[in-house]
């Protein structure tokens, strides 16, 4: 049975969390979307839809508990938004794993390499098996996937994070090569900055004060990328004419220089 009773399209967020992933949700349901909300945290997730729903009124959010670690859990996941609420028109990959402080290959376990890996890269491909067919079937259909400088640069202390986000932007590019001509643009999007979200926004503060950068307190916005601020990015990227679609971008706040980080 329809969930969706006002037939509106369908965005999947993969990895909703209260960054990029909740940003990125309510800015898609603001347009008139319905939000399928993917990630392992129930608890996390009841609040954001009801979040969601408590500000864009009812039937704009439903969550799916998910482990993108597992295939059958990916699969069961998307048949059930498919059920529910319908085709999904917009696919948001943007679940990612990597640690704080990186450590060395031969200090990284290759179950955490694995579990990783999975989480930045299989995740994504089968997801993208997922929604595929319903958009080619419809001619149309936008991919979007959440990369970071770890998909450009193998920098030190990173190996079960790097390989994954060098992954996921050839799976991007494979993507717009078998399947732009069918109507379906995918496009990745290089985060090169730490993102104002819970986890890290809270760390960046703490190792701001401890470097004695306290400056930096009154000016967030020039060091830290607002997942608001960068989900206008992501509906330029699916509003995009066909005549001009971009395959890539990147995004950092303004006092922050191109792609020095980890
Ligand atoms: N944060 C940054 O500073 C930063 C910087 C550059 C790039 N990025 C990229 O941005 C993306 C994340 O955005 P964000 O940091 O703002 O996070 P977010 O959207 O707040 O949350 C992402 C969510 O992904 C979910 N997730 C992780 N592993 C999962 C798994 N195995 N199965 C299902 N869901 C899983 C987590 O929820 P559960 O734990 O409940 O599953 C998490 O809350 C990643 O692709 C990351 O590489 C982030």
């Amino acid at each position: 049975m329809s969930l969706n009773k006002h037939n509106k399209p369908v965005i999947a967020v993969v990895g909703a969390g209260p960054g990029i992933g909740e940003a990125v949700a309510r800015r898609f349901v603001a347009e008139g979307f319905y939000a399928a909300l993917l990630a392992r945290t129930e608890d996390k997730l009841h609040k954001m839809a009801q979040g969601i729903e408590a500000d864009h009124g009812p039937d704009t959010a439903k969550y799916y508990i998910t482990d993108l670690r597992e295939e059958a859990s990916v699969l069961t996941s998307f048949q059930h938004i498919r059920d529910e609420l319908g085709a999904v028109s917009v696919l948001v990959y943007n679940a990612g794993a990597r640690r704080v402080n990186g450590r060395s290959i031969l200090d990284t376990s290759s179950e955490e390499f694995e579990n990783f890996t999975k989480i930045n890269l299989f995740g994504a491909f089968w997801a993208t098996k997922c929604v595929l067919p319903d958009m080619l079937a419809a001619g149309k259909g936008t991919i979007l996937f959440t990369g970071a400088t770890g998909a450009l640069r193998g920098n030190p202390g990173l190996s079960s994070f790097s390989p994954g986000k060098f992954g996921l932007r050839s799976l991007c590019q494979i993507v717009t090569r078998e399947y732009q001509a069918r109507g379906i643009h995918a496009a990745h999007v290089i985060v090169d900055s730490p993102v104002d979200g819970k986890l890290i926004g809270e760390w960046s503060r703490r190792e701001w004060k401890r470097r004695g950068q306290e400056g930096k307190l009154d000016d967030v916005d020039a060091h830290l990328v607002a997942p608001a601020d960068l989900a206008q990015t992501y509906w330029f990227l699916h509003t995009q004419p066909r005549s001009s679609w971009t395959h890539e971008l990147d995004v950092r706040p303004q006092g922050e220089s191109m792609f020095s980080k980890l």
